[in-house]
């Protein structure tokens, strides 16, 4: 945006909105570099008290809203938005380019009963769109496509045209012609969301944002996104592998527990009905290096297969690479090892995956990665049909984790004999189906995996 004479400028951090006054190459307050971007603000006139001021209301005066949740028609994604989109909300759906995100809204669009729907794809073409509508077999007759990017346009086709679902793909490629600014930037990212959310509530629409996420991981374009927008979805898996997890990472209308997985397919994104057996591989017997644990996401227990290589290194610094879990984690857990059960790893190569690309955030499985670690460096495989649940603590303690019975459960539905768990776990039920082995620190756990 050019400057008038009364603008004045600043520099924003587009990872975390941070403001400075001058330019800098890393931003203090989230660490990234070269992240800090010129912004122009407009000169504002001061502003007096407008005439017609509200007041404040008791809020036993106020009445419930009357608002029916939209059900998408697929059942899926209904649970992990608590029932349906409300009218006059906003909600973006976040993730990696080619994870799936057009998919899915393009399939929203067709299966959301009986509205009137605009796709708005600033990425792709309309004859595009038709390509992928046509391979997803979907019966598009009250979905309206547009290649517009210009923000003033979109408006104004959705002013004149009254559409009640309007989609955005993506919030990183449309513009608004009052800033110079290009796409994708913290003021344009931010000013169409903006103008989109007035329009959402004024006409009580359901819009749906589409916003790409950058190699760090973060929502593209000031976090303020994520706080103008009502509800924030993210569709991970692993470009490789064709599962797919709905998440819900921010709801103003419900809960955030539930997540949804889906396998994609060559017609589009398919529920699963039954993910027990999802994210163990089909594997030989007795590999080691390989622990299962149940991890739960949102309400839902499943049952994860964790992988571990250790090798010994041919670098002065030994390479970590960790796939599913967090890098940091990982580290601590490696010097949790180190220092608490004396096993040295700092000459060899860890890598560590999570089966079928899901990605942890559970941390009662730390005890698996730790098991696993384990295995790997002895060259022995760990039980069979045993699972291994419980947070690992940096004194070495293996601490108890919510949700004990539920995780147990599901490791005896699917047949398991075994489960290690934290030594403080207070179990509502008593088991005859399955052996519960208590560790309360790291070194147990060696002195019981190696009696086995
Ligand atoms: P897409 O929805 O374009 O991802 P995004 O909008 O997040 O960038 O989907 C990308 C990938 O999905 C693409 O590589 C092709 C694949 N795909 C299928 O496997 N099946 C399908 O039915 C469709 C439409 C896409
Ligand atoms: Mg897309």
């Amino acid at each position: 945006m050019k400057a008038k004479s009364k603008d004045k400028t600043i520099f924003v951090c587009s990872e975390c909105g941070a403001k400075y006054h001058k330019w800098v190459g890393k931003c203090s307050e989230c660490g990234a570099w070269n992240s800090v971007v010129e912004e122009v603000i407009p000169s504002v006139k001061s502003l007096s008290v407008s005439k017609s001021v509200t007041p404040p209301l008791k809020i036993d005066h106020l009445e419930p809203p009357r608002s029916i949740k939209v059900s998408t028609g697929i059942e899926e994604i209904d649970r992990v938005i608590g029932g349906g989109f409300l009218k006059g909300s906003v909600t973006l759906i976040s993730g990696n380019p080619g994870i799936g995100k057009s998919t899915i809204a393009l399939q929203i669009a067709n299966s959301i009963h009986n509205k009137k729907v605009f796709y708005f794809s600033a990425e792709e073409s309309p004859e595009q769109l038709k390509i992928r509508a046509e391979r997803l077999k979907l019966s598009t007759s009250s979905l309206y496509v547009s290649e517009e990017l210009l923000l003033e346009n979109i408006v104004h086709i959705v002013e004149n045209q009254s559409p009640e679902i309007v989609i955005i793909d993506s919030i990183q490629t449309i513009y608004s012609g009052q800033f110079d600014s290009l796409p994708g930037g913290v003021l344009q990212v931010r000013e169409c969301a903006l103008k989109l959310l007035n329009i959402t509530k004024a006409r009580g629409l359901i819009t749906l944002l589409i916003g790409h996420i950058t190699k760090e991981g973060a929502i593209a374009g000031p976090k303020v996104l994520e706080h103008l927008v009502d509800t924030v979805l993210l569709l991970e898996g692993d470009q490789n592998n064709f599962f797919r997890i709905l998440r819900c990472l921010k709801n103003r209308f419900g809960t955030t527990k539930e997540i949804g997985i889906f396998e994609m397919r060559e017609d589009g994104l398919h529920p699963v009905k039954d993910p027990s057996y999802l994210f163990i591989s089909k594997k030989k017997k007795h590999a080691s290096g390989s622990s299962i644990t149940v991890s739960m996401e949102g309400i839902r227990p499943l049952l994860v297969e964790i992988q571990a290589l250790t090798a010994k290194s041919i670098y002065s610094t030994p390479q970590r690479n960790s796939n599913g879990i967090d890098y940091r984690r990982l580290t601590m857990l490696l010097a949790v090892l180190e220092k608490r059960a004396g096993i040295s790893l700092s000459t060899f190569d860890i890598f560590v995956n999570v089966v079928g690309g899901l990605k942890l955030h559970d941390p009662a499985t730390d005890l698996a990665v730790i098991s696993a670690i384990l295995s790997s460096y002895h060259n022995k495989p760990l039980p069979s049909e045993t699972a291994f649940i419980g947070e690992v603590g940096l004194v070495g303690e293996i601490r108890p984790v919510r949700y004990i019975d539920t995780r147990i459960n599901e490791a005896v539905k699917l047949g398991f004999k075994k489960v290690y768990v934290p030594s403080i776990s207070e179990l509502k039920t008593i088991r005859s189906e399955i052996r519960i082995i208590k560790v309360e620190s790291v070194n147990q756990l060696i002195e019981k995996l190696s009696q086995q």
